[in-house]
């Protein structure tokens, strides 16, 4: 590809986002960012400082400050490389309200630009294809049942929740995502929309590529 080329992908949680845009980055040899991350990055560092997610000021004070980072696949934030707390549950709880507040989605956005300006990129989020990237060459949402998403999610292991519990917070984080005033989840406008409840993710990553190709 010789023009930078954006991909969108947008779904709920635990819809395969990040498993399948890492594949497709893979094979069509661009880079991968997971905007979630940002968010969690963020979420981590407000409750390590033990400030309240109610308490604007306090939070507003954090971002003024706050450097974010992608280096060598590992999120880091003012310096610290965060990655491995990024799953965690208090993160996962407290990452929809966190990203709910105006001034972080402004924060993030503008790190998400610049990190891929002029580059060719796959991005998956909430809000990509809407927000991040109006623009993207390439859009796509990725669907499926709350309770495969909820086992994808319980299958991953990367978590301290137990199976019920991650349903529960998916429900409640999806709610709350698509209710949001500003970067609400949704599918966009040109989107191609993708039901992959009973897909395998070698057909999810084909039907992308194939799109991709034949436009
Ligand atoms: O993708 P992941 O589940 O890690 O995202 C965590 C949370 O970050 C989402 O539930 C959502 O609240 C927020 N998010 C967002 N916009 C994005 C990506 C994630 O608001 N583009």
């Amino acid at each position: 590809m010789n023009k930078p080329v954006k991909i969108a992908i947008d779904g709920p949680a635990g819809a395969g986002k990040s498993t399948v845009a890492k594949i497709v980055a893979k094979r069509l040899n661009i880079e991968y960012l997971d905007s979630g991350a940002f968010y969690r990055g963020i979420t981590k560092i407000i409750l390590d400082s033990n400030i309240k997610i109610e308490d604007y000021n306090g939070i507003n004070t954090i971002l003024k400050d706050i450097i974010l980072d992608f280096a060598d696949g590992r999120i880091i934030v003012n310096g610290k490389d965060v990655t491995d707390h990024l799953r965690c549950k208090d993160v996962t709880l407290n990452v929809s309200p966190v990203s709910s507040i105006i001034p972080v989605r402004i924060k993030v956005n503008e790190f998400l630009n610049i990190y891929s300006k002029d580059k060719s990129i796959i991005m998956d989020g909430r809000d990509i294809g809407t927000v991040v990237f109006p623009d993207a060459e390439y859009k796509f949402y990725l669907d499926a049942a709350v309770d495969e998403r909820a086992l994808r999610r319980y299958k991953e292991k990367n978590t301290d929740m137990t199976l019920d519990s991650i349903k529960e917070s998916i429900i409640k984080r999806d709610k709350n995502d698509k209710n949001k005033k500003f970067g609400a989840l949704k599918i966009a406008d040109n989107a191609i929309y993708i039901d992959t409840t009973n897909l395998t993710l070698d057909e999810v990553v084909n039907k992308i590529i194939e799109k991709i190709k034949i436009k």
